[in-house]
């Protein structure tokens, strides 16, 4: 293993206070990592929210295992913990909690139900990086958390992806296959990436962001750019290619951005407070989190409007870095849903969800300018419920 992939690690894993971290090329490898370590395969169900990104559900069909979905509770987005129970069968092994956009699961009910079924808690924390539940971090709840360091996540080292445990057994199960199983990025992929960062740090402003996003899906459709997501990751089958481990330039730049951690996770508190009252203040009911026992640390700020098409393609026009997640249950729209088991009907809220959730930039580039301007954009809207 090689040393800056190590004190990456171990830097990581000491922000959460986990004995172990493994770092990985994307966030969905790690998640694969973890299923295989856990020994999810054939026959096994893994139960998620019906509202993720399909390259989440990936690596539970290349487990060979079978997904299943519940519905969201509308205020966070998160798994209905009401619907739970019903979904459980002796076949279920992993239930895996999502703190979508980075509120905080409720993590109690969870774990409650999951140890009376002897069933494992893997979270999902690729939007959520240092959002607290009961005064604790998320990722430590579970037997693993792993994280994503893509492009829209709270930090970027291009592509990365991050596990943490601190389980013993299945840490040394993770490292053996990290050892024996992952495959290193090529030297082009590296080397793309990096331009990519360079490219990322020296021109991508909330202005320019969409035009660049439009022009980066043409150029990874292309293959000219490595992409969030190869053409292959689509399909439910795996590629050789796709368990790989981290580059030495990612985990240099993991390191750097993990330095400033803090203020990140400060201006994104401050920058959601200032949309809470932006929003407000023109009659939006904001997107706080309610709950006493949740301290949410957003990746995105969500926002439910009733012309969602509309005004994606005028924030495109105006400069504004409007985002649209999910845009189906399982993200991006192209998906084929019934390839992945999922039947139109089957988690009504998140198909809601989906039709009217955009949101807004909390990134260490937005300021209070483009804050209002955003507020200004998305008040011109309706808001739906
Ligand atoms: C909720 C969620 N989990 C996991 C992932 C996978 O992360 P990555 O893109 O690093 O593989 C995504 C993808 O965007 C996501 O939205």
């Amino acid at each position: 293993m090689d040393k800056i992939i190590e004190e990456y690690q171990q830097k990581f894993a000491r922000f959460f206070g986990a004995e172990r971290a493994f770092a990985f090329w994307k966030g969905r490898v790690a998640l694969y990592a973890l299923l295989r370590a856990l020994d999810v395969g054939q026959d096994d169900e893994v139960i998620l929210p019906g509202y993720t990104c399909v390259m989440n559900v990936n690596p539970i069909t290349y487990a060979g295992a079978r997904p299943v979905y519940v519905d969201i509770e509308p205020d966070t987005f998160n798994m209905n913990v009401n619907l739970l129970q019903e979904k459980i069968t002796n076949k279920t092994k992993v239930i895996i909690a999502q703190h979508t956009y980075g509120y905080p699961c409720e993590m109690d009910t969870i774990m409650k139900i999951a140890q009376s079924r002897g069933i494992c808690i893997i979270e999902d924390c690729c939007l959520a990086l240092g959002s607290k539940y009961q005064g604790r971090m998320v990722g430590t709840f579970g037997t693993a958390g792993y994280f994503s360091s893509q492009w829209n996540k709270p930090y970027t080292t291009g592509l990365g992806g991050m596990v943490i445990t601190s389980d013993r057994e299945l840490a040394e199960r993770i490292e053996s296959l990290a050892v024996n199983e992952t495959c290193p990025p090529s030297a082009w992929e590296v080397f793309m990436l990096r331009m990519q960062l360079i490219i990322y740090r020296l021109f991508i402003y909330p202005r320019t962001t969409a035009l660049a996003q439009n022009l980066f899906r043409y150029l990874t459709k292309k293959g000219v750019v490595v992409g969030s997501s190869s053409t292959s990751e689509f399909e439910p089958e795996r590629a050789d290619d796709f368990f790989k481990g981290i580059s030495k330039m990612q985990a240099r730049s993991g390191i750097r951005q993990l330095c400033r951690i803090k203020e990140n996770i400060a201006h994104r508190r401050k920058m959601a407070h200032l949309y809470d009252k932006l929003l407000a203040s023109k009659g939006f009911k904001p997107s706080r989190d309610s709950r006493d026992n949740a301290d949410p640390v957003l990746v995105r700020y969500p926002v439910r409007i009733a012309e969602k098409d509309k005004a994606l393609a005028q924030a495109a026009k105006a400069g504004i870095e409007l985002g649209s997640w999910f845009e189906c249950p399982l993200h991006p729209i192209e998906t084929p849903l019934a390839s992945y088991d999922y039947e139109l009907g089957m988690c009504p809220e998140a198909e809601k969800a989906s039709r009217h959730a955009v949101n807004l930039p909390l990134h260490m580039r937005t300021n209070e300018k483009t804050a209002k301007r955003n507020v200004d954009f998305i008040t011109g809207f309706t808001q739906a419920d």
